[in-house]
């Protein structure tokens, strides 16, 4: 839920933009300075703008460099998650772009106080588990604040299930609480499932399943997915994934 007095609205949802529409956007929403330099380490991200626009528009994928939380973001997060937050497939550091920030504070708490990543066979969960540990409940408030403003991304597919059944599962059986959408609902604490990687996805599915996620006493919000998980075999989760994978990221 971003601060209405944050500049830089682009991922406000007011339509779906292009490209440069988005640049051009985040440039008003920035008085037109410095909109175009990188702050996530991602050089990818860096041009020389100001000037004109260039095609170089992957430059919007960017939050505000001055943003409270952007020096803690480039210094902790983005090696593995990238500058955008498109995330890093080789390190299973899934992209963050559509997540919500309530969604990602609760997450870094999760991970920060042994709620999650804490399973011995969780092993990705350990290494996010280990790049939370010193993190304060400030740090944690920043940064779920700058993910959210992360610019959202689309994802491309890795898996190819059939997309027909998977859609019907996500609108009977997901989209009650991630929405039809795949978008979230804050209302009941369900996250973005648009957006995010569908190989990461599908881990997660499965650590619920396995309870390596959702069994600690005090995560509520695990635990329905941990109920829910056996209802639903293994080739159909990848379908699931693979169909929200496709589902629109900036409506
Ligand atoms: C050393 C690599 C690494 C670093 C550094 C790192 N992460 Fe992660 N992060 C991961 C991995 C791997 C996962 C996937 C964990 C899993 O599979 O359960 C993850 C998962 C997450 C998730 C959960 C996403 C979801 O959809 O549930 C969030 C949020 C997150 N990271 C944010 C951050 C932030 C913010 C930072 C900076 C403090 C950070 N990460 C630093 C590797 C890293
Ligand atoms: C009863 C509500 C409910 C339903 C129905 C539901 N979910 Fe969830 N789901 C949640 C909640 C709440 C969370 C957040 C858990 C947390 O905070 O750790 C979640 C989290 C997830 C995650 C983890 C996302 C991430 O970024 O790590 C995945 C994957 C997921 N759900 C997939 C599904 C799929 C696929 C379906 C349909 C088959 C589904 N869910 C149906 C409530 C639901």
């Amino acid at each position: 839920m971003r601060d209405p007095a944050t500049p830089i609205p682009v991922k406000e949802r007011s339509g779906r933009r292009t490209p440069l529409t988005r640049l051009i956007v985040a440039m008003l929403g920035l008085g037109l300075s410095g909109v175009l330099m990188s702050c996530g380490g991602d050089s990818s991200n860096t041009a020389d703008a100001g000037t004109s626009i260039s095609p170089q528009v992957v430059a919007v994928d960017t939050v505000n460099p001055r943003h409270p939380g952007a020096t803690l973001y480039s210094d902790q997060c983005s090696q593995c998650h990238n500058g955008n937050g498109s995330g890093n497939p080789q390190l299973r550091a899934p992209s963050l772009t559509t997540l919500d920030s309530w969604y990602v504070e609760r997450q870094l708490t999760y991970f920060r106080d042994g709620l999650r990543g804490n399973h011995p066979e969780d092993t990705h969960g350990q290494i996010m588990a280990a790049a939370s540990a010193k993190l304060s409940d400030d740090d944690i408030t920043l940064l779920a604040n700058y993910v959210d403003e992360l610019p959202a991304l689309p994802v491309s597919a890795t898996l190819s299930g059939d997309l027909k059944l998977g859609k019907d599962y996500h609108l009977n059986l997901c989209a009650a609480c991630h929405g039809s959408d795949g978008l979230g609902n804050e209302a009941l604490s369900a996250p973005a499932l648009a957006g995010i990687n569908d190989w990461y996805l599908v881990s997660q599915y499965e650590h619920f399943r396995g309870g390596r996620r959702g069994t600690h006493p005090d995560d509520p919000w695990g635990a329905q997915m941990y109920r829910l998980a056996p209802a639903i075999p293994e080739d159909v989760v990848i379908s699931i994934a693979s169909y929200q994978a496709t589902l629109p990221v900036n409506d």
